[in-house]
């Protein structure tokens, strides 16, 4: 029988980094909030998904009432925000059943397309773990601040042909994803992948999408308007 579906939608981060009042999540692009585009495109590929949004304990009551006024009527289990990431995830996860396969995606990643949404669904019905990655184009420095000066790392040369930068949505089968999250907390911790793994699961990967940006910095908010208007021509 297929699994039941569920995807966790991050959004309770402060959003120091972008310097603006209202975290980056519920800035609109586009006359519309980036969260409520990141929840539709989900619900678009996958029509019939559970909706888990975290947010942020102080802003519950203004997405309640963003979603109310801008009549987004997607039903939605809204979870309150940890104090990293991790603590995040694993506060939704107590909303997930065991034998779902569940998605967990930045809700500042509002420009994947739902086309790759669903493709990752279909080929998550085969594997336990599986992760979107897209191949590093940089040529990769290995560098450390001493006073005040980047230096090279010393012995640390990387290999760009092996590198890869992970994206999200990282999808799990839901037993795997809540054994993983009992583990202790770990700084190394940066994604959900990064949990699996130390948890000794094997992961499996998919290219990813390059427009799949994570809106982090105001330069982030131009780039997603400029791709935006590229796909309405
Ligand atoms: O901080 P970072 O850029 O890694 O955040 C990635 C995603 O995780 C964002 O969508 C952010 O809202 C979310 N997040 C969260 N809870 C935190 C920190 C970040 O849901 N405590």
């Amino acid at each position: 029988m297929d699994r039941k579906r569920f995807v966790i939608i991050m959004a309770a981060g402060s959003g120091t980094r972008m310097g603006a009042q209202l975290p980056k999540q519920f800035i609109e692009l586009e006359g519309k909030a980036i969260l409520q585009r990141t929840i539709e495109t989900f619900v678009e590929a996958s029509p019939g998904i559970s909706v888990v949004t975290v947010l942020p304990e102080a802003h519950m009551g203004y997405w309640k009432n963003y979603c109310l006024k801008h009549n987004f009527t997607c039903p939605q289990i809204l979870v309150k925000g940890g104090i990293t990431r991790f603590h995040s995830v694993r506060n939704a996860l107590e909303k997930v059943p065991e034998g779902a396969v569940v998605a967990v995606h930045d809700g500042v990643r509002p420009l994947i397309s739902s086309s790759l949404v669903a493709s990752l669904f279909e080929k998550a019905a085969a594997v336990p773990a599986l992760i979107p990655v897209i191949p590093c184009v940089d040529t990769m420095k290995m560098l450390e601040e001493k006073d005040g000066e980047l230096v090279t790392m010393a012995g640390k040369t990387v290999d760009r042909s092996y590198l890869y930068g992970a994206q999200t949505p990282q999808i799990f089968h839901s037993e795997i994803l809540k054994d993983a999250y009992r583990q202790a907390y770990d700084t190394a911790f940066t994604d959900d992948a990064s949990v699996v793994e130390k948890y000794g699961k094997n992961l499996s990967y998919a290219i990813g999408e390059r427009f799949n940006i994570k809106i982090t910095t105001q330069d982030d908010l131009k780039l997603a308007e400029a791709i935006m208007s590229l796909s309405e021509k």
